[in-house]
């Protein structure tokens, strides 16, 4: 996804902005560029490619401006392309634009601009609309011009504008698309997110929707959109920026993997009082709140709508109030039924993705009341939640969710747990044990991270695979939802995953010699069932890996490899289950030679529709 950069100071401008842009490459990007000053003139450098090919052509140039901005491109209007990337200008190149987001309304003001005013356009994006409209608007002040352009401007953005008349300053814009401004001594950093800036400062302005930012080296000043100056207090980060690197590992993913048993541990830990007893400062959801909801929708995308799928599972068991688990993007455009009885829950590690976002305000519109389990604090969808469960998985970085999905379920299970014993619907004994049970997991992940070598020697025999299939019965399908997922963003394998139950109707058609079939069978109380199911595909000449819990050892009769996690119960087993198949998906990627953190066409934070 689109990353933005920017610097005001004394300082070189373009080593700055290239460095930030480097702390942003996890977002996904297709291209990169800046504009700084050099020799009283707004220079613009973009490439297609990777931040290396900008980098090698900027940084020799020696670009002696001290204010520039700069940006990673993930492309929406327009194929990724040097002419495409940004910053985009105007016809005189003196005002330069990057832009995040989508300008709904741009090709009326495209037409209007060309018909009306003669402008010629030298991109298809959206972005280019708005440099020509600041041109437009500008009557020496920026400031003005930007205030007056964003008057037509429809969609949901982040921009930043520098212009060569006035190279004293940055303006910016924060609408539905994150910003911050980072705060320096004689200096100022602008940014979409913070890691682009922690090397030089740990004082940040979180800019809200509709401010319009004004940066000098001296100063920022933060106004509404009544032009009205808006005080704000300074954000202090306290996580590392060292957190957000590889520590060794090869990839980010694989750290990531490795991280879930601290961020399983964290998120519940942190929230137990000295009785065992879960305390949610955060969510101020009565009693009689509760006893009032009697629908509840759990919407989000990706892997974050797999945590949710488990939610369902562990809300409608544990507190005995029916879930819908939803797609978000197919959520907003179906008429949901909603209330002020309804319950709205948003999943989402980046808490910026778009449809997750707008899901939210469709539901806060009509009523609902809105919950989220986020893991970026200070993310659009925790901000515009009434009550927010951070998950403490730490920076997630790598496109592939792991360790998010880990504490999205822990923090699932730990708001099912206390919707069940705040409405009495689960006693405090069967409470403690289960809370007992998902203490034991940072252990239990743990000692299935320990014995990787096994499912790194099954990768290496299995990588070559044209298409697996994934099946489960209950939970079960839910995890293997997910294990397919990782499998095709990383590795670029056909997956699916199917309830084992559906086989019959379909897809056994597709199982042949060698077909790898991936079977979970982690829940007791399903497990011959599922044996039933992993005969018929072997059968059929399918290569079965097996899933299941320590001591189930009647699957090794018709599996052909089965991968043991240790004992636990069944409502809990996805917190494990999923670990192997992550592990899997991981090192069948790299003995492809796929690039893990960075799969082609994906991004980590999705912030368009
Ligand atoms: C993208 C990412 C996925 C993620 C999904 C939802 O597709 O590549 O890993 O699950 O967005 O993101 P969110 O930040 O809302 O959890």
């Amino acid at each position: 996804m689109c990353g933005i950069v920017g610097y005001i100071g004394d300082k070189k401008a373009t080593p700055i902005i290239v460095d930030g842009l480097s702390r942003l490459e996890y977002r996904g990007y297709d291209s990169a560029g800046i504009a700084v000053f050099k020799d009283n003139k707004v220079q613009v450098e973009k490439y297609e490619g990777r931040l290396s090919v900008l980098a090698d052509k900027v940084l020799e140039k020696d670009y002696n401006g001290t204010i520039g901005i700069g940006h990673t491109r993930w492309a929406t209007h327009g194929a990724p392309s040097d002419a495409n990337s940004h910053p985009h200008t105007d016809q005189t190149g003196d005002i330069a634009v990057i832009h995040n987001g989508i300008i709904e309304n741009y090709m009326k003001l495209k037409e209007w601009l060309i018909e009306e005013k003669g402008v010629s356009f030298k991109s298809e994006t959206d972005t280019e609309v708005i440099a020509h409209l600041i041109n437009y608007y500008y009557e020496g002040d920026l400031l003005d011009a930007v205030f007056k352009t964003i008057e037509k401007m429809e969609g949901a953005y982040a921009i930043a504008v520098v212009c060569k008349d006035e190279p004293d300053k940055i303006v910016a814009v924060r609408k539905d698309s994150p910003l911050i401004v980072g705060l320096g001594k004689g200096e100022n950093f602008l940014a979409s997110d913070i890691p682009a800036i922690l090397k030089h400062t740990r004082d940040v302005f979180l800019i809200e929707n509709d401010e319009v930012v004004l940066l000098t080296k001296d100063r920022v000043t933060i106004y509404n959109e009544l032009r009205q100056v808006q005080a704000r207090e300074i954000y202090k980060v306290t996580w590392d920026v060292e957190s957000a690197e590889k520590e060794g590992y090869e990839h980010f993913m694989i750290k990531e993997i490795h991280e879930q048993p601290k961020g399983i541990h964290e998120t519940l830990n942190r929230r137990l009082n000295s009785e065992g007893i879960i305390e949610l400062d955060e969510i101020k959801i009565t009693k009689e709140d509760l006893d009032k909801i009697n629908k509840i929708y759990i919407v989000a995308c990706g892997t974050a709508y797999h945590a949710g799928l488990v939610g369902k599972y562990a809300i409608e068991k544990f507190a005995k109030i029916p879930v819908n688990c939803d797609i978000a993007s197919e959520f907003r455009y179906r008429d949901p039924f909603i209330d002020e009885n309804t319950l709205f829950i948003a999943v989402s590690q980046s808490g910026e993705t778009l449809d997750t976002l707008a899901a939210l305000r469709e539901a806060k519109r009509r009523g609902a009341r809105i919950l989220s389990v986020v893991n970026v604090v200070g993310s659009s969808v925790a901000r515009e939640s009434h009550d927010v469960f951070y998950t403490w998985a730490g920076p997630e970085i790598a496109v592939a969710s792991s360790k998010a999905y880990t504490t999205q379920l822990t923090a699932m299970y730990m708001i099912a747990l206390h919707m069940g014993l705040t409405k009495g619907a689960l006693s405090r004994e069967r409470y403690d044990e289960i809370i007992a049970e998902i203490g034991k997991m940072p252990e239990k992940v743990q000692s299935i991270l320990d014995d990787f070598t096994d499912i790194q020697h099954l990768a290496g025999t299995q990588f070559n695979n044209e298409s697996v299939f994934f099946m489960g019965r209950g939970l079960d399908i839910d995890v293997a939802m997910e294990g397919s997922l990782k499998l095709k963003e990383i590795s670029y394998i056909n997956s699916s995953a199917i309830a084992a139950g559906e086989l019959k109707h379909g897809t056994i058609a597709l199982i042949e010699d060698g077909t790898l079939v991936v079977a979970l069978a982690t829940q007791d109380k399903l497990y011959e069932k599922m044996l039933s199911n992993i005969k018929e595909v072997k059968a059929r000449g399918a290569h079965v890996v097996a899933i299941a819990k320590e001591g189930n050892k009647e699957v090794e009769k018709s599996a052909d490899t089965v991968i043991y996690i240790p004992d636990t119960m069944d409502e809990l087993a996805p917190i494990l289950s999923v670990v192997p198949q992550q592990l899997f998906s991981y090192y069948v990627a790299v003995a492809r030679g796929c690039d893990v953190d960075k799969p082609r066409n994906l991004a980590k934070s999705v912030t368009v529709e």
